[in-house]
């Protein structure tokens, strides 16, 4: 890409970076927390080990349930279903009744995503260039249907792009 076109593009999309920025990490920590894409994290446990109440036996995997925690009324009370990025406003422990290892999108500890930081700023970039120049509006056609193992929307989704 040529510097002068890429010097206007960053121009655009720079204040996604800045004041903009925390909203669009509430709006994806949103989806990510409704939708996320990876189901469950499973470990192997090598030694019979104490966790909490469990006790759990040696050389089994267990498989912890990513999208189970995420839909949990009481760590993210009684509108759990509901999309709602302004629960993310004052941080994750907020919005998780101080259970904050119970968000997860990408994983914890020593093996967490080393993609977060590109995931973040790939779908930042990728919107602002996008609602820079349209309008998108949710088609009255859309089915919300998540399916599958990656929750793909069975139907698609349907919107309706007005340029701007
Ligand atoms: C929305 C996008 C993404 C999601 C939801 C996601 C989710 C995850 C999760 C849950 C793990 C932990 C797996 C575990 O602990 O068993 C993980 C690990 C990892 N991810 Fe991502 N990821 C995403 C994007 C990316 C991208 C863009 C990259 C690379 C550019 C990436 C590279 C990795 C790598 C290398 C690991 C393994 C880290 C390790 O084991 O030390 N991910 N990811």
């Amino acid at each position: 890409m040529r510097a002068k076109k890429w010097a206007k593009i960053w121009k655009l999309t720079n204040r996604t970076f800045h004041a903009e920025s925390l909203k669009m990490n509430m709006i994806i920590n949103e989806c990510l927390r409704l939708y996320p894409l990876v189901p469950t994290l499973t470990r192997k446990v090598e030694k019979g080990v104490k966790l909490g109440n469990l006790n759990l036996p040696g050389k089994i995997n267990i498989f912890i349930l990513i999208r189970a925690l995420h839909h949990n009324p009481q760590i993210w009370g009684k509108d759990v279903h509901i999309f709602r990025p302004e629960r993310f406003a004052e941080g994750v422990a907020k919005a998780t009744n101080n259970n904050a290892a119970a968000f997860f999108p990408f994983g914890l500890g020593p093996r967490t995503c080393v993609g977060i930081n590109f995931t973040f700023n790939e779908a930042k970039i990728a919107l602002s260039m996008i609602l820079q120049h349209c309008k998108v509006v949710l088609s009255n056609n859309y089915v919300h249907c998540p399916a599958d193992i990656f929750l793909t929307p069975k139907h698609g989704v349907k919107v309706i792009v007005q340029a701007i």
